[in-house]
């Protein structure tokens, strides 16, 4: 698509004041290669933060629970067809412990995370969620996959706040061919019964998936923006030696802070992590991340003995740091952007509802 400078200018322009991009604009600023160009996209982007959830930047604590998984995405190297991982499950009193210790931190929100895990089932979910909501002041966020509409009921009663359930793409092909198991209308249920329960739903994608075009992540971008998303996680693709991918090209930095960037003008107060991924491709992925958009970063408390085995993608950041360091790190890491860090539980804005 030919665009003139002034044309860039307009685009732009609507970027800050209304977010309201076509998909053919956004094809066009994802499509930006020069230098000067790319950095006018995420200054932008940094303005739309700046203006509609201002310098706070929030901490969630991670734990990641078990790696043991039902499923087998072609990208995932806990994937259940990979022999070669070491799979755990932590015992729910030390789950429990573990996210008291995080709170006490000063830490507002637990984020549980594993694999498609049938042992845990709602029942034993909210056990979880029960004792630590008895303990911790604090929110909770759950990352454990499709479940039933009721499994999801069960686990918002016992008192779960937010649920990511990363989209992965919105492109139904690229879906199937990702994940030749599941199902894309699947998928997509979990995410509006997600809504229709009342939680603070996160979806996300990856960047620079193997056949993924610029069309492609177009089409997540107007996806997270008819969703109206609370919170979206973006990462780029890192291949993994144990999965059917694992010979395919990684995702750029570039076009993941480009992906950052229009995530921010789309969704304009989201909820928009600086991932694990963007951190472990870049030693200060996160930090540039934080400068195109993004306004929350995700430590990892889970236990070191645990946390080596939780390898979704190789080299992943942090995984040999013990909890209390990436707790100073990250903090560090904020400050060197001149941000400041969020208090509380840092709720969805858009959840003002
Ligand atoms: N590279 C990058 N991200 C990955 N994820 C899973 N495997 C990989 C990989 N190889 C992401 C998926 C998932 C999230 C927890 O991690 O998007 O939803
Ligand atoms: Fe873990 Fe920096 S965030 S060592």
């Amino acid at each position: 698509m030919r665009i003139s400078d002034c044309g860039f200018n307009e685009i732009l322009n609507k970027a800050l004041v209304t977010g309201d991009l076509s998909r053919e604009e956004i094809v066009f600023l994802l499509s930006l290669e020069d230098e000067a160009d790319v950095k006018r996209l995420l200054e932008t982007a940094d303005a739309v933060r700046q203006a509609c959830v201002g310098d706070d930047v929030y901490i969630r604590g991670l734990i990641e629970f078990s790696n043991m998984c039902a499923r087998n995405c072609s990208y995932c190297g806990i994937r259940a067809d990979n022999p070669d991982v070491h799979r755990y499950r932590m015992p729910i009193d030390e789950i429990i412990e573990t996210a008291e210790h995080v709170v006490s931190k000063g830490i507002g929100t637990i984020v549980l995370q594993s694999g498609e895990d049938p042992w845990f089932t709602a029942d034993r979910m909210r056990e979880i969620i029960r004792g630590i909501k008895a303990r911790a002041d604090c929110a909770i966020t759950l990352s454990i996959g499709e479940r039933t509409y009721d499994e999801y009921k069960a686990m918002k009663e016992a008192g779960a706040d937010r649920f990511l359930l990363r989209h992965e793409t919105a492109v139904r092909s690229l879906y199937e061919k990702l994940h030749p198991d599941c199902s894309f209308d699947e998928r997509q249920r979990c995410l509006n019964d997600l809504k229709s329960l009342g939680y603070q739903v996160g979806a996300g994608c990856m960047v620079g998936l193997p056949w993924q075009t610029v069309e492609d992540m177009a089409e997540d971008i107007v996806f997270v923006r008819d969703l109206n998303a609370d919170m979206v996680g973006i990462g780029p693709f890192i291949p993994h030696p144990g999965t059917p991918l694992g010979d395919h090209p990684a995702g750029t930095l570039a076009q993941t802070l480009k992906m950052v960037a229009l995530a921010r003008i789309a969704t304009r107060n989201g909820l928009l992590p600086a991932t694990t991924a963007v951190g472990s491709i870049d030693p200060f992925g996160r930090e540039k991340a934080l400068k195109a958009g993004a306004n929350v970063v995700m430590p990892n408390y889970t236990p070191l003995k645990y946390r080596v085995d939780y390898e979704i993608y190789p080299d992943k950041k942090c995984i040999n740091e013990d909890p209390e360091q990436c707790h100073g790190c990250m903090q560090a890491r904020i400050l060197s952007t001149g941000r400041t860090i969020g208090t509380g539980p840092g709720h969805s804005l858009k959840h003002l509802r």
